[in-house]
């Protein structure tokens, strides 16, 4: 009698199991479909996001988007996380295919002379949505892929994105401390496309909504990923994306651009330091914050990191390439990169040199933090 008893009861629990785990399949699942909406054609490479990704919540993490002939100048900025960077901090790389192995090697490589400082992972460009050949192929390559990481990368609260052509000089923390200067509808940080409605892009060219009076530049963003996924943001991707076509210029900042002009509440503004372009210095000195404060990114956009006609861009790139990690900073680093501002400070933005040096002198003890 005692042994049925124990068989009924050991029986239903198995069945009872059994159901339950069909069902958890069945939310997880639904779950998918609801936040994939689109995902009926998913590209190859979407297997490789499936690992999850062990982060935890307070990990700073870094995210960039390389294609083409970019695989040096995201090195360079990896690299200048690193040199500055206190903080442990977790690197996701989206790499084209024929760059993965690249990524690979020279990260496992610096992982060892950094004494393990940072953790990293490359993974293939993912589209979850129908067009993935379409996405991919906006504005610059590759671009696009930033917009669906909410979707893609489920297992991350937030992370900085960078452009591939940007440097920190600063520590990456210091940039990521802006999080909790968020309110809690805010779900991103960034820096205006321009100080001056004279020379503004946005204010005076564009043909479809943007986000203020003179627009955002997407260049250094700060993402929480949980609440963009809460927002449905990939929800609003496509549908701008089919509406503007035929409007947009500068590809996913101008998506960017056009949801943030409907939702300017969810958008935490930083100052134009976080995001230092040719255009602050080029005619005169438009980012007073970064004559304050010094400048924590510098962005070499459309190409003036390698380019003689901003002489300054071109000679920051070159001290942060020259560099070899474990090097000494203010030996191998600091004083090379004041030797190639002294000798360009006749030019534009030569004139205002220190503005780039102030931080990493904060960094080296230089210069007193008042
Ligand atoms: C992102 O938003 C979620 C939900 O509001 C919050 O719990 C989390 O702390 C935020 N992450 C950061 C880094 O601020
Ligand atoms: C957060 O700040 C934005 C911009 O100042 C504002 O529009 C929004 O209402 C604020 N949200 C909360 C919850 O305070």
């Amino acid at each position: 009698m005692k042994l049925y008893t124990c068989l009924r009861i050991g029986v239903s629990f198995s069945v009872l199991l059994v159901v339950f785990y069909f069902y958890s399949i069945k939310i997880l699942n639904n779950k998918d479909d609801v936040s994939v909406e689109e995902s009926h054609k998913v590209t190859k490479s979407l297997e490789v996001t499936t690992d999850r990704i062990e982060f935890k919540r307070n990990d700073i993490v870094l995210a960039v988007v390389a294609c083409g002939d970019r695989l040096q100048e995201t090195l360079n900025m990896l690299k200048s996380a690193l040199i500055f960077s206190k903080e442990k901090l977790n690197f996701i790389v989206f790499a084209e295919d024929n760059l993965i192995e690249s990524f690979n090697q020279k990260l496992s490589e610096w992982k060892t002379l950094t004494n393990h400082a940072f953790t990293y992972k490359v993974m293939a460009l993912t589209f979850p949505v129908k067009d993935a050949e379409e996405w991919k192929r906006l504005f610059k390559p590759c671009a696009a892929q930033r917009l669906f990481l909410p979707n893609i990368l489920k297992d991350v609260d937030s992370l900085l994105y960078m452009d591939t052509d940007t440097l920190f000089l600063t520590p990456v923390e210091n940039i990521w401390s802006y999080f909790h200067k968020m309110n809690s509808s805010q779900m991103a940080a960034l820096a205006p496309e321009h100080e001056d409605p004279n020379v503004g892009w946005y204010n005076r060219f564009a043909k479809h909504p943007f986000y203020g009076k003179l627009g955002v530049n997407s260049g250094v963003m700060l993402m929480n990923l949980t609440r963009m996924r809460a927002f449905q943001w990939s929800e609003y991707v496509v549908p701008i994306y089919r509406k503007y076509k035929l409007k947009i210029t500068w590809g996913d900042q101008d998506i960017i651009n056009i949801i943030f002009h409907y939702h300017p509440g969810k958008l935490y503004l930083y100052s134009c330091r976080f995001n230092f372009r040719p255009d602050h210095c080029m005619y005169m000195s438009v980012c007073k914050p970064a004559e304050k404060f010094g400048v924590a990114v510098v962005h070499g956009s459309r190409g003036f990191f390698h380019s003689e006609k901003q002489p300054v861009f071109q000679a920051i790139y070159r001290a942060f390439e020259e560099f070899r990690l474990g090097g000494d900073v203010f030996k191998d680093f600091y004083q090379p990169l004041e030797a190639f501002l002294e000798q360009v400070q006749n030019t534009n933005c030569g004139h205002i040199k220190d503005i780039f040096l102030k931080n990493v002198r904060l960094y080296i003890n230089m210069e007193d933090t008042s």
